[in-house]
Parts: C-alpha cells; sequence; structure tokens
C-alpha cells in the first residue's frame, strides 16, 4: 500500500463498467467476463487477484484492446479520462485503429504474464525498447538508444550499456521482467498493467521488482494494476482491490477494508488459503474447482464450493451489493431487502 489515505478517493483515470467478452471456441460461443465493473485512480493502485481462469488477463487485455483474435466485447465500456483530454470509451475504438495504437504506449502499457512471448527472440533488448521509443516520441536513433540505456539503468540492470545489445536468451528471468519493466514504462504512460509480474521468480527477486514498480510509479505519479493470485502480493502494492471469479468481480473496495475485513465467501476463502507467520490454523485451500465457462452453475457462480450457500444462492445470480466506504460485494447473504443492489 502506498499510504494509508487509500479511503480518501483521488481522481478516476480509468473506469470499467459491465464490461462483457465472449469467445467464439468449438462449442459455442462462452462469456469469458460478464458484468466486470472496476476503477482506477490517478496514481494508485488495484490489485486484481483471483484463481487461475477467472478472467483477470483478459481484463486486462480488453483495456489494452489486446484480445485474442476468437473474442469480442459485446457489452459495457471502459472509459479512460487524462486530466488534459476529452474521456475516451476505448471499447468504441477501432480494434488496431490509430487512437489506440496512440494510447498504448503512451498512456497505458502493460507487462505481460509471459516475458519470454512477449519479447522477441531474434532482436536484442535494447531494440525492442528502441522500437517503443521510436514509436511513441519525437526521438531520433540515438536518443532513443541512450533512453533505451537510461531504462535500462533504472530497472537496475548491471552494465546497461552492454546488456542494450544483448538477446532476451542471454538474460536471467529476473532481469527479463526489468527489460519489460524498462519498455513499458520507457514512454511515461499514465496507467501500467502488471500481469503476474512476478510469477515465475524466486521471492528475493519478486520483492525486488514489486519494489521497482512501485518506485518507478510514485515516481511518473502513474496508476498501476497488479495482476496476481497471492493476496501477499497485493497486501504489499495496492490500495483498492478487485477479487475476480469466473469473469464476475464479486469483491471490491480498499484493501484495508476487503483483506482487513472480508464479506464474500469467496474472499474469505483465498484469505483462509494464505499461510501466515505466527498463525495457528491449518490452511485450508478453497475446496472445489473453479467452473468451466461452458458449465456455468445457475445462480451465484461459487455457489457449489460455498460453505454458506443458502437456496437462493444456486437459483440465482445476486447482483453487486454497494456497501459503505465505496465497498461492494456480489453475494446474496448481504441482501437488506431494501435493494441496494445494483
Ligand atoms: N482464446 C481463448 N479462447 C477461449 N477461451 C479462452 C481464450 N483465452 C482465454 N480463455 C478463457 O477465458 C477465461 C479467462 O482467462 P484469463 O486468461 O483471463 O484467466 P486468468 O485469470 O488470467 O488466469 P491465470 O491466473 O491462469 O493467468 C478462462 O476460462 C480461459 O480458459
Ligand atoms: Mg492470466
Amino acid at each position: 500500500m502506498t499510504d494509508g489515505s487509500a479511503a480518501a478517493t483521488s481522481r478516476q483515470l480509468l473506469r470499467v463498467d459491465d464490461l462483457r467478452v465472449e469467445f467464439d471456441t468449438d462449442y459455442g460461443k462462452v462469456c469469458a467476463l460478464d458484468g466486470v465493473s472496476l476503477a482506477v485512480e490517478e496514481g494508485r493502485t488495484l490489485g486484481i487477484v483471483g484463481e487461475s481462469g477467472c478472467g483477470k488477463s483478459i481484463t486486462a487485455r480488453s483495456i489494452m484492446r489486446l484480445l485474442p483474435q476468437n473474442a469480442s466485447i459485446t457489452g459495457g465500456s471502459i472509459h479512460y479520462s487524462a486530466p488534459d483530454t476529452a474521456p475516451v470509451d476505448v471499447t468504441a475504438l477501432k480494434p488496431n485503429g490509430a487512437t489506440i495504437r496512440q494510447l498504448r504506449g503512451n498512456a497505458f502499457a502493460m507487462i505481460f504474464q509471459e516475458p519470454m512471448t512477449s519479447l522477441s527472440p531474434v532482436y536484442t533488448v535494447g531494440a525492442q525498447i528502441m522500437e517503443a521509443i521510436l514509436l511513441h516520441t519525437d526521438l531520433n536513433r540515438r536518443e532513443a538508444r541512450e533512453r533505451a540505456i537510461e531504462m535500462l539503468d533504472r530497472v537496475n540492470i548491471p552494465a546497461p550499456e552492454k546488456r542494450v545489445d544483448a538477446y532476451p536468451h542471454q538474460l536471467s528471468g529476473g532481469m527479463r521482467q526489468r527489460v519489460m519493466i524498462a519498455m513499458a514504462l520507457s514512454c511515461s504512460p499514465r496507467l501500467l498493467i502488471a500481469d503476474e509480474p512476478t510469477t515465475a521468480l524466486d521471492v528475493t527477486i519478486e520483492a525486488q521488482i514489486l519494489d521497482l514498480l512501485q518506485q518507478m510509479q510514485a515516481a511518473e505519479n502513474a496508476s498501476l494494476i497488479i495482476i496476481t493470485h497471492d493476496l501477499g502480493v497485493v497486501a504489499e502494492t495496492a490500495d483498492h482491490v478487485a477479487v475476480m471469479y469466473v469473469g464476475r468481480v464479486v469483491e471490491s473496495g480498499t484493501v484495508q477494508d476487503v483483506l482487513g475485513d472480508p464479506q464474500h465467501p469467496y474472499t474469505r476463502a483465498l484469505l483462509h488459503s494464505v499461510p501466515r507467520i505466527g498463525a495457528k490454523a491449518r490452511l485450508s485451500p478453497v475446496g472445489g474447482t473453479v467452473p468451466s465457462l461452458l458449465e456455468m452453475p445457475r445462480g451465484c457462480k461459487f455457489a457449489p464450493r460455498c460453505s454458506v450457500a443458502k437456496s437462493i444462492c444456486h437459483s440465482s445470480e445476486p447482483p453487486s451489493f454497494a456497501l459503505a466506504g465505496g465497498r461492494s460485494v456480489k453475494c446474496w447473504l448481504h441482501d437488506q431487502g431494501g435493494g441496494t443492489g445494483r
């Protein structure tokens, strides 16, 4: 967490409302995101957390408009509002048109989940960082190379003037991840999306990379979306959190509220599966498995795994109920009968 004032809201930079994404598959259409809503404030960090297959990467790729070929956005909106320009609905842009290409790099940048597939093996890391700089700034090749070296230095790569000419396979996993960060930050984006930036790294390197992301964010007053399945990473880095379960945000709010006093049974189950130093209680993994998109339960999608589900939970999907402090929770246990749901 950057400071204790996360509850005091600042300006929203990005707002996702009721986003729906469908895939065309051999078995017909499946809905990967169904009504995802979230917001990212200026200079703040949003953590998106959830088990594998819950739609975290698809949410990020929707914002970047870099969805797989067989995916389409079939509902909702993604509003990006920079302070100096009119808000843009990213979902209304042409998939590879000039506006979205301009936004990618200048306004949004993403660190992808798989650094080896995002870095080309046949170009040096310097050439790849320079490509982004040349595309999005007025710098010439010599200046772009200098900027690439400066970025490698800023992400603490030793001997950057030599490493700029290295190929990705000549670098360690941690260094490749730093190159990805250097590339993403080379054009000073306002929003950086880091999709599982530390999953493949050991804990010491993980801590260094998370530190680096936070330092860079603070230096540029950028906003950060950090995608992870690790609640520890959220606790350490984020101001707000959105907990996802099969294409839905089931709980959201400040990290203090959501992790300190979780209201959704899924969030509670995730928290109980995290080891804590000094805790005597046994760890309990979340029972059952995430349902397939092809065979979704009728009511609440978590109901078959939920230990406190009522009969309504199996027959009807709950709306998101608004709680105090800007929190929301998609669970029938919070239905006060007063129509607070949305
Ligand atoms: N090209 C595709 N065609 C069909 N379904 C897909 C495609 N890509 C992803 N999916 C499905 O969309 C859902 C969401 O995937 P996504 O990659 O967003 O999950 P995730 O939360 O990022 O998981 P992980 O933690 O494993 O990275 C999953 O059920 C996945 O199987
Ligand atoms: Mg993913």
